[in-house]
């Protein structure tokens, strides 16, 4: 029998997911590097997705060959926030990637429950910025987790926010660590990108705009 979809969660990352912030990231990253006289590309940029913000800023320190102690590191972390949210503080709802919309739409009219699971502790911001906030019946950011993805915790809090069981979730994820966290909490997962960087997802989508509800009830009940 199928699980009724009043049981079944969907917990959504955020970056990279429903919006693109990498950009604002990576321009905020990289203006750091460069006070500190050295580069940050793209291609590194991309190891940070899903990451959260202090262990980003220790593999930047590490890939620039600097040394900073803890209190520089925080002065660092909060320079670079301060810029991010600057960035972020003008998003638009146009920001908001292919599809993200229509899923919501039609998660709501089925029933099916919506979180957040995301590292950012941007996220409310975000939410706001880009009229997103009022679909999800749960929040859970960098503010509320201690461990980072690929541990299962956010995911976790964010299936006991909705009530629900971790095996009728199911986790949306552009990052291979977020893939991993969902595997270790006993979800579902649909990968958001390339194959390549989302071992393990069930599924793999290019956008939001290739997955349906349909597809969604059927991963809960294990017929995909
Ligand atoms: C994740 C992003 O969603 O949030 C990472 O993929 C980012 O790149 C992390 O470092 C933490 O974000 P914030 O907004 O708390 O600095
Ligand atoms: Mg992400």
């Amino acid at each position: 029998m199928n699980i009724h979809t009043d049981k079944i969660g969907c917990l959504f990352d955020l970056d990279g997911v429903l919006v693109d912030t990498a950009v604002y990231h990576y321009k905020a990253w990289k203006a750091l590097a460069n006070r500190l006289g050295f580069d940050f590309t793209e291609a590194q940029n991309e190891h940070l997705k899903g990451v959260n913000r202090m262990r980003s800023l220790e593999m930047i320190l590490d890939w620039g060959g600097v040394s900073k102690n803890e209190e520089e590191q925080l002065e660092l972390a909060a320079g670079k926030n301060e810029e991010y949210v600057e960035m972020i503080s003008k998003m638009t709802a146009e920001e908001v990637l292919p599809g993200t919309l229509q899923l919501l739409e039609q998660l709501k009219a089925a029933g099916i429950k919506i979180a957040l699971g995301s590292a950012s502790k941007n996220s409310g911001l975000i939410l706001e910025r880009t009229n997103l906030a009022h679909y999800f019946d749960a929040i859970v950011d960098g503010n509320h987790v201690t461990a980072s993805k690929p541990d299962p915790e956010v995911f976790l809090k964010g299936a006991a926010a909705i009530g629900l069981e971790p095996a009728h979730c199911i986790v949306f994820e552009d990052a291979q660590a977020g893939v991993q966290a969902a595997i270790n909490g006993g979800m579902k997962v649909v990968g958001v990108g390339q194959q390549n960087n989302l071992q393990g997802a069930n599924i793999v989508v290019k956008d939001l705009s290739e997955i349906s509800v349909t597809q969604i009830i059927d991963l809960v009940n294990d017929k995909v």
